[in-house]
């Protein structure tokens, strides 16, 4: 039997953003909160939002058809679509066979998973293990979620905080070992405190309906202390298992929720600010999609460049969290 496990890397990024800016504000219109508690306790100034007749599947095939430009990649050749979304158009069918008609990528398998903010590096932990196997050669990897959707924008506390945006990458089997290690864990026993329920009717034949919204309930201190405790450990883990230092790394793309966050990551971990990108203050937290996004926009500015060693890490509801240690070498 042949064991040998195949070589993945990132060889496309791209995203997709709706046009529609709110700034600070004018949310100042809609809630009592001013631009001053909003920058300085988030880092954010504006969020995009989805119009009325605009979908979630919509950026995610914007991104996804930047991310294959990029790659050189034909559609036809994707052999797996994965979409990273809490928040999917539909709940069938998945936002990943809608990436897959849109795209014609008609030899692809296609499946949505749900981790939330972490989503991305979940998905790029499964993307690597269908490559490495052999089972699959080319993977688009999206990334979308639209909060504004399933936010109560009469909620001061979470309204202030989300945007809508998507991100995708290829994933291809490669030479090189590009994506070194992937840390991704959970802890199902805190899922109360950051949470949408689903709304839904009972059949009225065996229980009376008791509809809750579809809201976003966040405990916004114990996210805080979860996010900036948790996430430094499982950066060192993954920088210890691939055996390169902190020092090493030449770019951290955190999950941009909280300029506070990262830059509390970024001290605890004593590595500068500097080596951390944030792009937060123009998209809010666009949860799945924020690390694409973030590392999209790296690139296209210089921050990040080509070959590059990368830190990507996700947290969020689950709880869930997870590292990615990359070879950026498209
Ligand atoms: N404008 C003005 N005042 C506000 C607002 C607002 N938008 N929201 C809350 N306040 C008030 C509160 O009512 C409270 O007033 P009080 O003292 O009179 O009771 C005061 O501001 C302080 O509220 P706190 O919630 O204690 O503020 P805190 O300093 O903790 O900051 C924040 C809140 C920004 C939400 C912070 O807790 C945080 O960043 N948490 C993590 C959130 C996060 O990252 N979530 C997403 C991660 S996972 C994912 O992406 C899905």
């Amino acid at each position: 039997m042949n064991n040998k496990l195949f070589s993945s890397k990132i060889i496309g990024i791209g995203k997709g953003l709706p046009e529609t800016v709110i700034k600070n504000s004018d949310l100042e219109k809609i809630v009592d909160t001013n631009d001053e508690w909003i920058s300085t306790r988030s880092g954010i100034k504006q969020r995009r939002v989805v119009k009325a007749e605009e979908t979630g599947t919509g950026l995610a095939v914007k991104a996804s058809h930047d991310a294959l430009g990029l790659a050189g990649v034909n559609p036809e050749e994707i052999d797996l679509i994965i979409c990273a979304t809490s928040m999917p158009d539909n709940l069938y069918p998945s936002t990943a066979c809608e990436i897959q008609k849109e795209l014609k990528c008609v030899n692809a398998a296609a499946f949505d998973i749900t981790a939330a903010c972490s989503g991305l590096v979940y998905g790029l932990n499964v993307a690597k293990s269908f490559i490495a196997s052999g089972i699959y050669k080319n993977i688009l990897l999206a990334s979308v979620d639209v909060h504004s959707r399933f936010i109560n924008w009469e909620d001061r506390s979470t309204c202030v905080l989300f945007g809508d945006g998507a991100g995708a990458m290829v994933v291809t089997r490669s030479e090189e070992e590009g994506i070194l290690y992937v840390d991704m864990e959970a802890d199902g026993s805190r899922g109360e405190e950051l949470k949408i329920p689903l709304s839904g009717k009972n059949c009225p034949l065996v229980a009376q309906n008791t509809l809750k919204d579809s809201y976003v309930y966040m405990n916004g201190r114990e996210i805080y202390k979860f996010a900036v405790n948790t996430v430094p450990v499982s950066i060192k883990k993954a920088v210890d298992k691939v055996g390169v230092s902190l020092e090493e790394v030449d770019c951290f793309i955190l999950h941009q929720a909280n300029a506070r966050i990262i830059e509390s990551i970024a001290d605890r971990l004593k590595v500068s600010r500097e080596k951390f990108f944030i792009n937060l203050h123009k998209y809010g937290n666009t949860s799945a999609a924020s690390i694409v996004i973030a590392m999209t926009e790296a690139v296209e500015e210089g921050f990040i460049k080509s070959p590059s060693l990368l830190v990507l890490s996700g947290f969020g509801a689950g709880l869930t969290w997870g590292t990615a240690v990359v070879r950026w070498n498209p």
